[in-house]
């Protein structure tokens, strides 16, 4: 690997004290995940003794070269690594798995100082991350996330967590990380539904955090669309480092800055709720509607002008994602957001932009506001 590539890596810090770690984001070196692995568990005192790994992985990604890449890269530097892979997608990310994954850990005989590691897309991350949280009280947690989603959001801020077969992300933790290891060229086999509703997710830190990032998103959309490795590189550091930040500020989510993290988030998980979560709507693509008729929202609450939401849904077409929904009925979406986690005493609340780069947690939207949008929504 020439240098010069390798000195285009990008290195984050999530300074969070004695749980502080670093998010290396690269393009092709699937080799450096192993001295990345050795340095970032060498700092902590579990880690240093580590000398076994348990990887989960799921049948998708464990098709792909990056599971023997890992297992090698590990190896190199001292760490037998013992392969768990599970069917994909969501349903995975249950009670059932968690129990799978401890029976490996106490067949391989695992102690505190055994690494678990977590190579797959957010369903991956969450579901290892919970059973690294709990398993003799806590082991170390190594992500390598290879969706474009997991890389922006889910392996970075420590909420790890499985479903309860009526209630999503119900069951979760706090664990951080030792380390977050990205490498963007995992990018290039996934699935193109995928990378767009990662996306969602890119655009949204431009609306909650960032209106320059916003406009690079914008300038750049055709590189990220064909996957040039500094193109995602770019993105996906950025995204790294504004999550780091909100994270740093509000690890456990306990003062509402995290929450701006929810932008699009009330609507979305609505429509999710009520379209079933059988694939007619993916998070993403629920979550890109969502921010959406927030824009909306801030519009009749008088807090923008028409034109950022104009900009927002531009950006999101541009990137194949659907900025309305049909066949869904707005009262129903109405009593799934009663559900919501930010509420407060029977109010929904909402973040919602104040100007491209600035939003809000607030309980001012009227009912009849938030009807008239979601009608509009769902025409
Ligand atoms: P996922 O893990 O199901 O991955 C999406 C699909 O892409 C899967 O089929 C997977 O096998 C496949 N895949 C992953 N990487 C690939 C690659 N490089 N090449 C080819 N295929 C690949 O879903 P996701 O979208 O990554 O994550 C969604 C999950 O993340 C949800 O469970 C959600 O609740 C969770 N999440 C957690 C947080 C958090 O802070 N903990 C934040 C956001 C989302
Ligand atoms: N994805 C929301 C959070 O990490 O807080």
């Amino acid at each position: 690997m020439p240098d010069a590539y390798l000195s285009q890596e990008i290195r984050v810090p999530v300074p969070l004290g004695p749980r502080a770690y670093e998010v290396r984001v690269t393009s092709g070196d699937p080799g450096g995940s192993g001295p990345f692995a050795r340095s970032a568990l060498d700092a902590t005192w579990a880690g240093k003794a580590c000398r076994a790994a348990l990887i989960v992985t799921d049948r998708n990604v464990a098709g792909l070269d990056y599971l023997p890449a890992c297992r090698a890269a590990l190896d190199r530097v001292g760490i037998e690594g013992r392969p768990v892979v599970l069917p994909a997608g969501e349903p995975t990310k249950c009670l059932e798995s968690v129990v799978k994954l401890y029976d490996e850990l106490t067949a391989m005989r695992a102690d505190r100082h055994t690494v678990v590691v977590a190579l797959g897309g957010g369903v991956i991350g969450d579901l290892t991350g919970f059973v690294a949280a709990t398993y003799a009280r806590g082991l170390p947690l190594l992500m390598l996330p290879t969706s474009l989603l997991a890389q922006v959001d889910s392996s970075v801020g420590g909420k790890v967590g499985i479903n309860l077969p009526r209630a999503k992300n119900l069951i979760g933790a706090f664990h951080q990380p030792v380390g977050v290891w990205i490498d963007t060229e995992t990018l290039n086999s996934l699935p193109a539904r995928e990378l767009r509703c990662g996306l969602a997710e890119v655009v949204k830190y431009g609306v909650i955090l960032d209106a320059a990032f916003f406009g690079e998103l914008e300038t750049r959309a055709q590189s990220i669309l064909d996957r040039r490795g500094e193109a995602l590189r770019s993105i996906v550091g950025r995204c790294c480092r504004l999550k780091a930040d909100v994270v740093a500020k509000d690890e456990r989510d306990e003062t509402g800055l995290r929450a701006v993290l929810n932008f699009g988030h009330t609507v979305g998980h609505a429509i999710e709720a009520v379209a079933g979560y059988d694939g007619a709507y993916q998070h993403g693509e629920a979550v890109a509607a969502g921010m959406v008729a927030e824009c909306h929202l801030a519009e009749r609450l008088g807090w923008i002008g028409p034109e950022v939401t104009l900009r927002l849904s531009r950006l999101l077409e541009r990137f194949g994602l659907p900025v309305a929904i049909s066949g869904l009925d707005p009262n129903r979406l109405t009593d799934a957001m009663g559900r919501d986690k930010k509420n407060q005493r029977g109010k929904v609340r909402f973040v919602l932009p104040r100007a491209l780069g600035h939003v809000e947690l607030t309980d001012a939207a009227s009912p009849d506001d938030v009807h008239a949008v979601l009608t509009a929504l769902c025409k």
